[in-house]
């Protein structure tokens, strides 16, 4: 039988990626389930070609206008919660997550709950969730994948010892657009600058999250959940030419990396396949024309993120659901054209100055203190705005 994937997201950069990664890995592979939030066009082209048994789509009046395109052409479900209801379907044996930002939480937690395998792309519920989802995927017998390029090299450099032989695990980074650059340099720089990410191509929130800094502040509370280890253990390291995606440093002094193109289709075919390894639609890795590679120390005075992500990893609880709630909101905002890009670190660390952090028993405590967070960034902006 082949595996039934359903790829949450389906309509955004990593979610496209995924369709031509299953599309080239043959009828062992199937598209069982798709989902869209805004892009119904997209998603009704998807449809039509990889013919999934349902789909979902989680606005509303996109889902209205879905339904009117599609006239009954391919069951669906609608609505802010429908995904939970999406990863439960029979067919499906994996739920890959490429839904942006914390609003895939309930789905990635519906999906730990099902047994099932888990690829996961969609970083933010981890980084929210990590105690509350690692110990659903434990309890449940799922098995989590990452498909975020660095913990997928970091957990393919795991399998060369044990867990209780590392030293260090060193996440890589391009260091985006804004590498190299001052406190001062940033003051007057544009969206357009921002979003223009040296090596990767993703979607908005991601490249802006990689021009702050912010999307290596998230790995590294995504890899503490991951891997099950002390975030003083995790260190990041720039390297601007991203073909190094991470490095896992043993006791013996051996360190362990995996390199390829700055490439997503790698990873998530790795999450689909593992533990084999099967050609793909990659292109291949020729370090001679790349010659030479280059790594340096982040600076954490100018990306304020850095540092933060420390400061909320020890801190636990509900802090790193206010710290990420906080820059969704800012990055959003930013976007929009309605603020400047320092503010949106400056907006993170007003958030996490007044969060009252909480220890956390139960899912509905860290949707409170993301609620809390995005209230307090609006709040603070119409201050500003008096
Ligand atoms: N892009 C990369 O190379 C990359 C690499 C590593 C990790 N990641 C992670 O993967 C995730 C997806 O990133 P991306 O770059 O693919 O983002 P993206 O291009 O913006 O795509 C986001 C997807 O989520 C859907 N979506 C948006 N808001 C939603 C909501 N409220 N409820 C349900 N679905 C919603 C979008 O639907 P519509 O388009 O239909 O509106 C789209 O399918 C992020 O967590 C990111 O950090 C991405």
């Amino acid at each position: 039988m082949p595996q039934g994937i359903a790829i949450l997201g389906s309509t955004g950069s990593i979610g496209r990626n995924a369709l031509r990664v299953i599309e080239a890995l043959g009828p062992e592979y199937r598209v069982v389930a798709l989902s869209a939030h805004r892009n119904v066009e997209l998603l009704a082209q998807q449809t039509r070609r990889y013919k999934p048994k349902l789909v979902a789509v989680t606005n509303r009046d996109s889902a209205a206008e879905f339904r009117a395109m599609m006239d009954g052409e391919v069951p669906m479900l609608s609505g802010p919660d429908c995904l939970t209801g999406l990863v439960q379907c029979d067919q499906v044996d994996t739920v890959l997550t490429a839904v942006v930002g914390a609003a895939g939480l309930p789905s990635v937690m519906a999906a730990a709950e099902t047994g099932k395998r888990l690829a996961v792309a969609n970083k933010e519920p981890l980084v929210i969730a990590g105690e509350l989802l690692t110990r659903a995927v434990r309890e449940h017998g799922s098995t989590l994948l990452p498909i975020d390029s660095e913990h997928s090299a970091v957990f393919q450099a795991l399998q060369s010892g044990r867990s209780s032989e590392v030293q260090r695990i060193l996440l890589t980074g391009s260091g985006g657009p804004f590498r190299g650059a001052t406190v001062e340099d940033l003051q007057e720089v544009t969206l357009k600058q921002a979003l223009s990410h040296p090596t990767w191509n993703m979607g908005p929130k991601i490249t802006i999250d990689s021009a702050t800094l912010m999307n290596k502040a998230l790995e590294i509370i995504e890899a503490r959940w991951l891997f099950d280890v002390p975030v003083e253990k995790i260190e990041v390291l720039i390297h601007p030419e991203s073909i190094v995606h991470s490095l896992v440093e043993f006791v013996d002094g051996s360190v362990i990396a995996q390199l390829g193109e700055p490439d997503m289709c790698l990873p998530i075919q790795y999450a689909l396949t593992y533990p084999r390894r099967v050609a793909g639609v990659s292109k291949r890795l020729r370090l001679e024309e790349i010659g030479a590679l280059h790594f340096e120390r982040p600076d954490p005075q100018t990306f304020r993120a850095l540092p933060l992500a420390y400061e909320v990893a020890r801190a636990g609880g509900t802090a790193a659901a206010a710290f990420n709630a906080a820059n969704e909101t800012a990055v959003e905002e930013f976007l929009a054209g309605r603020i400047k890009f320092l503010q949106i670190m400056e907006l993170v660390e007003h958030c996490l100055n007044r969060h009252d952090i909480r220890q956390i028993t139960c899912l509905d405590e860290l949707l409170e203190a993301d609620a809390w967070a995005r209230k307090e960034v609006k709040k603070r902006l119409l201050i500003f705005d008096c």
